[in-house]
């Protein structure tokens, strides 16, 4: 008789699973989790700022009005009336005009991204980046096994030079890109940019993948219109709740023509069916009863007040060979350690005296940005953020010391 053996579960596994790279962001949160730890690693936003007492208030009322309706299944496109919200807010900010049926509602926009590499991408394609880039992208694209083609980032945005080359070699399916207070490094595109990048796709008859998690936390309110409105249906542009209402509901949503909303359904379906329909009945409840304006004010404020804190204890306790960016906006300073120092030995080190921040490489796909290091300043209050970076300033000092 055959004696049938069974298969180690290592070679079980899928070539596309093993592709996605390991956070390292999500392995230092569980360090973060050490309540002495001082943290600029995640991207967390400031929970004191979440709207508690609204959404508590909204949850009930919605529950008492509509009862067990609303833990029932629903459409996978999303509830209608939250789409034709988001709608009019494009309308309002942009004159953009798009119609519900344009939006697709997902599990944040993280999932967004999963969708996009599902429906475009077969093992080889070319996927354009920024360099740096969104760790989360990275991941949810590898999973499908692309080949990665990074363009380089100036203080207002890609070198246009690279992109052409780039596009006059290659073939890519899309240019995935972050113009708004870009994460990690902070950057926001410069209007002529703007324009030159819409030119440049509409003449390449190229796909543009805009993720705007950042463009409300502008600390100055002004809008920054996005490459869509420029772009028309080149354009797939994602939003999310996470950073400006609370990344826990999970509800983010994607904007695009409606051929490819309708193969994005397709994907969805085969992933989750719909996105929490409670989640979207609480926040449409809150979103009714509550002007987003005067909450987005209130994050501004606050973050930028922050952010102001952290630069001026860069300044304070910094050696002077450490350069950053200095940002108007979203929830990261970008810094720079001078060239041939790794951020991740420096981390080793800070993580000893209980600061923990993010070295720069984890954002390259190509092994680049080892002197390279992200912190985030939307999850401290301005007594720790004084303390990390003294702490990390006197490391640094010891760290840089013969330079
Ligand atoms: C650039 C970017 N895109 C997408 C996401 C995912 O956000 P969410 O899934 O919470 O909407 C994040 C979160 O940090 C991000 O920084």
């Amino acid at each position: 008789m055959e004696i049938i053996t069974k298969p180690e579960t290592e070679t079980l596994f899928s070539n596309g699973i093993n592709r996605i790279p390991v956070s390292f962001i999500r392995e230092i949160l569980k360090v973060t989790a050490d309540p002495e730890m001082i943290s600029f690693a995640g991207g967390l936003p400031n929970p004191a700022l979440f709207p508690v007492e609204e959404i508590k208030n909204a949850t009930i009322e919605i529950l008492q009005k509509e009862g067990g309706n609303i833990l029932q299944y629903a459409e996978t496109e999303g509830f209608y009336p939250l789409r034709e919200y988001i709608a009019s807010r494009y309308q309002k900010r942009f004159n953009l005009e798009i119609s519900p049926e344009e939006i697709l509602i997902t599990n944040g926009s993280q999932q967004a991204l999963d969708l996009i590499g599902k429906v475009f991408l077969n093992p080889g394609d070319r996927v354009l980046l920024e360099k740096p880039s969104y760790l989360g992208a990275i991941q949810s694209f590898s999973f499908y096994q692309p080949e990665f083609l990074t363009i380089p980032m100036e203080n207002d945005g890609p070198d246009m030079e690279k992109l052409n080359e780039s596009l006059s070699l290659n073939c890519p399916k899309f240019f995935y890109c972050i113009p708004n207070f870009q994460n990690p490094s902070g950057i926001t595109y410069s209007d002529s940019k703007r324009k030159r990048i819409s030119e440049t796709v509409i003449k390449n008859n190229l796909l543009l993948v805009e993720d705007d998690p950042y463009g409300e936390i502008n600390f100055s309110g002004e809008n920054l219109p996005p490459l869509k409105s420029q772009v028309g249906n080149r354009g797939i542009l994602l939003g999310t709740f996470s950073k400006i209402v609370a990344p826990g509901l999970r509800l983010g949503w994607v904007v695009a023509e409606k051929s490819i909303i309708r193969q994005l359904v397709r994907a969805k379906q085969a992933s989750d069916l719909h996105s929490n329909n409670l989640s979207q009945r609480v926040i449409y409840q809150y979103l009714l009863q509550h002007d987003l304006e005067d909450h987005l004010n209130k994050l501004r404020f606050n973050y930028e007040a922050q952010c102001t804190w952290m630069l001026s204890a860069i300044k304070k306790y910094f050696p002077k060979q450490i350069s950053y960016t200095e940002p108007k906006g979203g929830m990261f300073i970008w810094g720079k350690l001078p060239k041939g120092y790794s951020a991740m030995d420096l981390a080793n080190e800070t993580i000893k005296e209980k600061v923990v921040f993010v070295p720069g490489n984890t954002f390259f796909v190509d092994g680049d940005g080892e002197n390279t290091f992200r912190l985030n300043f939307s999850n401290t209050d301005k007594a720790t953020i004084e303390k990390g970076i003294k702490i990390m300033g006197a490391i640094l000092d010891r760290f840089l010391e013969g330079d």
